[in-house]
């Protein structure tokens, strides 16, 4: 990170798409000006000051430099998310950032594999790939049909490769599953992937075992968002997932010893 931008801008919720039952993208204007241009894979801190006070991680889900827009894509969860949910157009929310490092691209042949709500950092940086003229495959994968997030919309423009738990929609099984399959017939210079960590850690073991370079979005419990609380440091190595993640390469991720097997909550209990 070059500069750390503190500040907090209050910004009105310009749209609101429903992506799925679960899921919604909220939209916001954005000042495109140099050194303010967050680079896919980062995260902003909203804080909401009506309703709910609080402040979250939301990784960034779209950023339109021609249009100066950007956009969060949002599960359902608990209490903070269901009062974003409850917002409308106009509704102000604070916002800060962005932070963390992104995704870097490498090579010509990239696949991006998202789970459930992982899809949005991921998608954003598939978007930006392919404005680069790399070729971009995607694997998106949910519970169910109703759940593929961006399915239609990147169907258009990309080849994707859906799994679903329940087989509603494309391969019936894991992301990991497909993996499996798609690697039968196609190779890869480098793979980004979000999602719940335990279908990131089977994602990195066919990795590995393929020799595709991964980068991987981790999520660990936030407060500062800014690397000063040491809430989101990750064992054995101490490193700060807002800052010196939310994105490792598989080079960093294997130093990681609680990657796949736990995280920590806010008070710092292992679960
Ligand atoms: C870098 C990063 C990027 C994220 N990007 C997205 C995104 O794009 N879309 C999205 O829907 N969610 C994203 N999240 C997760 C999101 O921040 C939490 O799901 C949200 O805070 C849940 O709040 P809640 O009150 O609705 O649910 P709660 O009931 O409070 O929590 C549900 C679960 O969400 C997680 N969570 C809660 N608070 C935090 C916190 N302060 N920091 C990290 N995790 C927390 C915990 O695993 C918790 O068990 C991201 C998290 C991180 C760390
Ligand atoms: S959230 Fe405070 S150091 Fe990362």
């Amino acid at each position: 990170m070059d500069k750390l931008d503190n500040g907090y801008r209050v910004l009105k919720i310009k749209e609101i798409i429903e992506e799925t039952p679960t899921i919604k993208t909220f939209i916001f204007d954005w000042d495109m000006k140099e050194g303010k241009i967050p680079v896919p894979g980062q995260f902003i801190m909203i804080w909401s000051f009506n309703g709910v006070l609080d402040e979250k991680p939301m990784s960034i889900s779209k950023i339109d430099t021609v249009k100066g827009e950007i956009a969060v894509t949002v599960k359902q969860l608990g209490e903070f998310t269901k009062h974003l949910h409850s917002l409308v157009v106009g509704d102000e929310l604070g916002i800060r950032g962005p932070y963390g490092n992104g995704f870097k691209v490498h090579g010509e042949n990239i696949l991006v594999i998202g789970g459930g709500v992982g899809m949005a950092p991921v998608k954003c940086f598939g978007e930006y790939a392919k404005s680069l003229g790399k070729n971009v495959d995607f694997i998106i994968a949910s519970i169910t049909k109703d759940e593929l997030l961006f399915f239609d919309e990147l169907c258009s423009s990309f080849d994707v490769y859906s799994s679903t738990d329940d087989g509603t929609c494309g391969f019936k099984g894991f992301a990991s599953h497909r993996l499996i399959d798609l690697l039968k017939s196609s190779s890869y210079d480098m793979a980004v992937v979000c999602g719940p960590e335990i279908m990131m850690k089977g994602i990195y073991d066919i990795l590995e075992e393929s020799g595709i370079p991964g980068q991987y979005s981790m999520e660990r419990y936030m407060k500062c968002g800014i690397g000063i609380c040491g809430q989101c440091c990750t064992d054995d190595t101490g490193w700060r997932v807002c800052v010196e993640g939310p994105v490792f390469s598989s080079t960093y991720i294997k130093e990681i010893s609680e990657f796949g097997k736990y995280h920590r909550d806010s008070a710092g209990v292992k679960h």
